[in-house]
């Protein structure tokens, strides 16, 4: 029995004032990586945003714990100092900044110290970056796959315990994907047994091409803000490739 890292139970969530979801329940357990599909709208980047305590959306109902501590009511900030990391659908640009410095302040070093630490080099060389990409401006004029693998990148060097992805495959060429993937797959410790894995993560997708080429230990269908079926990631996917999203609007009314 691997030991719970997230827990969210009887999750209501308003946005402006509409409730976006309901009844969510979600147990996400240590070195486990779970996927979330869904149609578009069905509240998938809802829950993403809820989760990292983006003050515009309101619980209404239900609870989330992290690591045993009720983080319902914690900023961003300490979510993300308890061990969240997160990879944006679409990050922001950020002009006058360069990656190589956004990396050493995300793996703790000074901004100031001028030499890029060995480990952090190692990180660098482990996903086949250039080093001429650290001089660069964070995500300025970067091509949808750089935008995701410099997500990927970060993280890393963030070393965060649980990581979220919010559609980590839209905006990116088909046969990158594959290499987005084995990126993702080095964050989550996928070389090492479950028990030993480090790393936790809540992958967001649409079409779940994707997991082709990265393991999920579990998969939940969101539809209309409410988990759908949660359950073996291969057999759901096979049903949704078979019979769209309207097989699982069908399989809920059988429950
Ligand atoms: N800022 C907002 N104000 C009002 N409604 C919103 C807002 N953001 C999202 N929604 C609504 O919430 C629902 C879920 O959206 P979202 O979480 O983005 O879905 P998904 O990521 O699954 O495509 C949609 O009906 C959307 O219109
Ligand atoms: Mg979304």
């Amino acid at each position: 029995m691997v030991k719970l890292l997230l827990e969210i139970t009887d999750l209501a969530v308003e946005v402006n004032n509409k409730e976006i979801l309901s009844d969510v329940d979600l147990y996400i357990g240590k070195g486990e990586t779970h996927v979330l599909l869904g149609p578009n709208g069905a509240g998938k980047s809802t829950l993403f945003m809820t989760l990292l305590g983006f003050p515009k959306y309101k619980l209404t109902r239900g609870e989330i714990i992290f690591k045993g501590e009720d983080i319902t009511n914690m900023s961003t900030t300490e979510r993300v100092k308890m061990g969240f990391g997160v990879s944006f659908q679409n990050p922001p640009a950020i002009r006058g900044v360069k990656l190589g410095d956004l990396l050493k302040l995300e793996h703790g070093e000074r901004e100031e110290s001028q030499e890029i630490s060995p480990e952090l080099m190692e990180i660098v060389r482990k996903l086949k970056f250039d080093e001429n990409f650290l001089e660069r401006d964070v995500n300025l004029g970067f091509s949808g796959g750089e935008v995701k693998r410099s997500e990927i990148l970060q993280l890393l060097a963030q070393e965060p315990d649980f990581i979220m992805f919010d559609e980590p495959d839209s905006g990116v060429d088909i046969e990158n994907v594959e290499l987005l993937a084995e990126e993702i797959n080095i964050l989550l410790d996928k070389d090492k047994k479950l028990g030993r894995r480090k790393k936790s993560g809540l992958l967001i997708t649409h079409l779940g091409y994707i997991l082709n080429f990265v393991g999920a230990d579990t998969a939940h269908v969101l539809m209309d803000g409410r988990i759908a079926c949660s359950g073996n990631p291969s057999e759901i996917l096979e049903d949704i490739r078979k019979e769209g999203f309207k097989g699982c609007i069908e399989c809920c009314r059988m429950h």
